[in-house]
């Protein structure tokens, strides 16, 4: 018998097979992609603007990531870079490290995720410093393994009942602009965020004994939460001051998404050590920590590293990844993009009941769904929730983020045509003026 929607009938067999403890933003289930746009197996066409969750900055299956990969497949798929190398392994490092600011030597190492950068990139300021403590914000979100979970500013679900937590880890305040704490103007609250980092050295943690502070440049699961200006320069100098290696986790924000190559440039600070993963690989996983050879020479020889970091495949997207940056120009189309979707933001946070704030920086853009702008009272998850699937009912793919799981974000490819891109934001808007009425 023929069944009437294989989506339903695979729903539920995820249900029945998979872990429940992974997120399920939307319940499409897709058979192919192309560029900005996917069809579940049904054959329904959707304009995704969550690209992967912002892995697909050069579109699903480009071409030459498709051509690179295949050409790849053929030739070697695995060697194990502790075992033996490759050239496509030193060629995405001489890419990567040419790509990173700073001055001085540098390096990188590939890893497998974000989160795998993240805990590598601890460990060698770990052993740079021979200190043991880290930094980090609340509302910051930098993965889900324990050392990465415990860096994370939101409690609820990463950490419920998953500890003990990682030792020696510390959370700081973020300048959240929207949200500020109460009395404090946005014009003080670089200064007042620093002088609680200040404070957190007297009382939690002396400086001396902090390895490093890691930061995002806009914070992506916290809700694209761009900090004031100058908070990132004053962390640079408090590092500076106190010898703490700044690492930029620049996961999310990086290659391109921000209308620079990486967002750290829009205030011109220059981290000691950068991660990044997500749209290096086109979809496929890779990841690395990049910066001061001499902190990636600290750590003994062995230490650091893994059975796939950095495998053949990965290696071959990647350099792909470069080209296409260069080829298409994707900087100056995040900013293109950027300013359309600005616009039509601001005029839904200036024309909707619900629609609190809007923010962000190149295309990396949100909005902040409220149900009382006076009182900045979020709207409640569910009916967020219900906003999202309404949008995947009229074909978008749209995901939320925020410690309040309020805010809706757009990770589109940078490579997604104007049409398409109108599409969705149709289709946002509606979702939104349906749940405004
Ligand atoms: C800033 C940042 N760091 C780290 C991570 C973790 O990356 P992964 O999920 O690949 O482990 C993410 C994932 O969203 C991220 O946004």
């Amino acid at each position: 018998m023929l069944t009437k929607s294989k989506a339903k009938d695979l729903w539920e067999l995820r249900g029945r097979l998979v872990s429940t403890g992974t997120a399920a933003y939307t319940d499409v289930v897709i058979d192919h992609a192309q560029n900005a746009k996917v069809w579940d197996v049904d054959g329904k066409e959707y304009v995704d603007f969550a690209g992967g969750i912002g892995t697909l900055n050069v579109g699903h299956c480009h071409p030459k990531v498709v051509a690179a990969l295949r050409e790849q497949a053929g030739k070697l798929l695995h060697t194990s870079f502790h075992v033996a190398a490759y050239p496509n392994y030193m060629e995405a490092a001489r890419r990567l490290v040419d790509a990173v600011p700073g001055r001085g030597p540098k390096k990188t190492i590939f890893f497998n995720s974000g989160s795998e950068a993240v805990e590598n990139a601890v460990k060698f300021a770990r052993a740079y410093t021979k200190r043991k403590a880290v930094i980090s914000f609340d509302n910051a979100f930098h993965g889900r393994t324990l050392l990465c979970l415990t860096l994370d500013g939101k409690y609820k679900p990463l950490r419920q009942g998953l500890g003990p937590f990682a030792g020696e880890v510390y959370h700081a305040r973020f300048p959240y602009s929207y949200r500020p704490p109460r009395g404090v103007s946005a014009e003080d609250l670089t200064a007042y965020c620093l002088e609680e980092l200040e404070k957190l050295f007297l009382t939690d943690v002396a400086a001396e004994d902090v390895a490093a502070i890691i930061v995002e440049p806009v914070q992506g699961e916290g809700g694209f939460v761009v900090p004031t200006k100058g908070f990132l320069s004053g962390l640079r100098q408090v590092c500076d001051r106190h010898g703490i290696v700044l690492i930029v986790d620049e996961v999310q924000t990086g290659f391109g998404r921000t209308g620079r190559f990486w967002a750290m440039e829009h205030e011109g600070v220059e981290p000691d050590l950068i991660t990044i993963g997500k749209s290096l690989g086109a979809g496929m996983p890779i990841s690395a920590v990049a910066g001061s050879a001499a902190i990636l020479d600290a750590a003994a020889t062995g230490a650091i590293g893994g059975t796939y970091g950095g495998n053949p495949m990965s290696c071959a997207a990647a350099l792909a990844v470069f080209d296409i940056f260069k080829e298409e120009d994707l900087v100056a189309r995040a900013n293109s993009i950027g300013r359309k979707v600005q616009e039509r933001f601001d005029g839904w946070r200036d024309k909707l009941k619900i629609v609190g704030d809007s923010r962000g920086l190149g295309a990396m853009r949100a909005i902040e769904l409220v149900a009382d702008k006076k009182t900045k009272a979020p709207l409640p998850a569910a009916k967020v929730k219900d906003i999202v699937h309404d949008c995947a009912h009229r074909g978008l793919i749209v995901i939320k983020a925020g410690v309040f799981d309020n805010v809706i974000r757009t990770l589109m490819p940078l490579t997604i045509p104007e049409e398409d891109l109108e599409r969705g934001l149709d289709v946002l808007e509606s979702a939104l003026k349906g749940a405004s009425a």
